[in-house]
């Protein structure tokens, strides 16, 4: 229990613009994440109970159940699917990604939609310049007066603002930049952007507009600045894809208001970005299918299935330490892949130079995926290859089992949609198979390797 002379006197400790973490003194290395430089001052005073607190007034669960469910449109289908139908008055989305994939598009493209000309949506900007701004707003045919557009990084400017004009929807680009008159730290620290998404959000749940923050993406690919800050907003989203490939995925990290896991497909094109009409027919390039090396699986992300191409080439290293490079893979698991490849069904790689990559610059975390890519790999490795026809689904484990995945029904039910004749699985999926689909059943890594032809 704090003493009085405790409470008065105020508490001084550091914190990690990295991670978050804090240390009671400055250290040249953050403590926890071992980040250089990172540590900064933060000042809490420390504070009992007061000496007179008046009850608040609780609300009926009644009187709630009257206001309606509305949700605001953001004028793409993909976008709204993530967000759980649109967006919901007075929350608060975070939106993250790599430097130039596209999120001032998308924040530009959401507020055009959601203004009208009675009720304009605000934008607000401490990265860009009017004319820069103005650039983009014509380029993606976001002219008119659906949007206002304001720059400006003090954050008690930025509330006032939005209490005056009673904006329908508040775009900050990015939240990195606001800076909070009363909070210690440059802006970017992780006091700074602290503060200032819980006044944003403040002001959010108080008016009931929804507000857009945007946020940049540290080395690792987490937003920038402390960890909690994904615990103070309602949704967190995440563009990724490869910046000069064309695809992008919209991924729902977190979501009170509808599934997380979600994924929007879209495409960024000269004058924006659009839904991707047909995902799986859009990922597909027919002339590369049924070469060795190319492989066709279905991956399952979030509630929908999408048929991506999954290549590698396997060659002969001129190297002391072949090389081993992947797109769309992640490398520990390309590496793990390979030793299993190795071990359980004796694919001679272990001199070969191994590049993977997922067409359409799609990154691919579901485990669903494994079968193909060592097939992919084999395949290559052998000048062996899958029928183009065939589609190839199945989790790898450490022994060259093939496992079961999750949603087996759906992804046999899009294999055949696209048109896919035949299709290696687990031995042990016993669910329904779509009438037309001739199963190859396989149980180990070594018995789905004898089926390349
Ligand atoms: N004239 C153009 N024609 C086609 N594409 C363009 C053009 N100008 C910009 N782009 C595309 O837009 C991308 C930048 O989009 P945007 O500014 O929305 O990204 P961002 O994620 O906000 O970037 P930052 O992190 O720098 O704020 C570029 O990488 C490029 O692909
Ligand atoms: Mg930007």
């Amino acid at each position: 229990m704090a003493t009085e002379l405790q409470r008065a006197v105020p508490r001084l400790h550091y914190l990690c613009a990295e991670c978050g973490a804090e240390a009671p003194k400055w250290q040249g290395q953050c403590p926890a994440c071992a980040a250089w430089n990172s540590l900064s001052e933060n000042v809490v005073r420390l504070t009992g109970r007061k000496a007179s607190v008046a009850a608040a007034t609780t609300t009926p669960m009644e009187a709630v159940m009257a206001v309606p469910g509305r949700v605001i449109a953001t004028g793409s289908f993909e976008v709204d699917r993530v967000l759980g139908g649109g967006i919901v008055p007075g929350s608060v989305v975070l939106l993250g990604g790599d430097p130039g994939i596209g999120k001032s598009t998308i924040a530009l493209q959401v507020s055009h939609a959601c203004g009208d000309e009675v009720s304009p949506a605000l934008y607000c900007t401490g990265e860009e310049s009017l004319e820069q701004l103005a650039r983009r707003a014509r380029r993606l045919c976001c002219t008119g007066a659906r949007v206002r557009l304001l720059v400006e990084s003090d954050v008690d400017t930025v509330i006032a603002t939005i209490e005056a004009e009673r904006p329908s929807l508040v775009v900050v680009d990015s939240v990195q930049t606001l800076r909070d008159a009363g909070t210690p730290g440059p802006p970017g620290s992780v006091s700074q952007v602290r503060a200032a998404v819980l006044r944003m959000s403040e002001v959010a749940k108080a008016t009931g507009i929804p507000v857009l923050l945007v946020g940049h993406v540290t080395k690792e690919g987490a937003i920038a600045g402390p960890r909690t800050l994904e615990h103070m907003v309602d949704v967190v989203l995440y563009l990724e894809g490869e910046r000069l490939g064309e695809h992008r995925m919209l991924r729902g990290i977190k979501n009170r208001f509808g599934a997380t896991g979600e994924v929007g497909l879209l495409t960024m094109e000269r004058d924006g970005m659009h839904d991707l009409a047909a995902p799986s027919r859009g990922m597909l390039d027919a002339a590369s299918l049924g070469a060795s090396g190319s492989v066709l699986t279905i991956t399952c992300d979030g509630l929908r299935p999408m048929a991506v191409e999954v290549q590698a080439l396997a060659v002969a290293s001129l190297f002391e330490l072949p090389r081993r490079t992947s797109s769309g893979f992640d490398l520990n698991r390309l590496h793990l892949m390979l030793a299993v490849l190795t071990k359980r069904a004796g694919t001679l790689i272990s001199k070969m130079d191994v590049y993977v990559n997922v067409a359409g610059g799609i990154r691919l975390a579901d485990p669903g995926t494994d079968l193909a890519l060592a097939l992919a790999i084999a395949g290559s490795a052998s000048n062996r290859a899958v029928s183009r026809h065939c589609a190839v689904i199945g989790e790898i484990g450490l022994s060259g089992e093939v496992r079961r995945v999750s949603r087996t029904e759906v992804r046999l039910a899009e294999a055949a949609a696209v048109g896919m004749e035949a299709v290696i699985l687990p031995e042990s999926y016993r669910g329904e198979v779509p009438e037309g689909l001739r199963c190859h059943r396989v149980s180990t890594l070594i018995g789905a390797v004898a089926l390349l032809g």
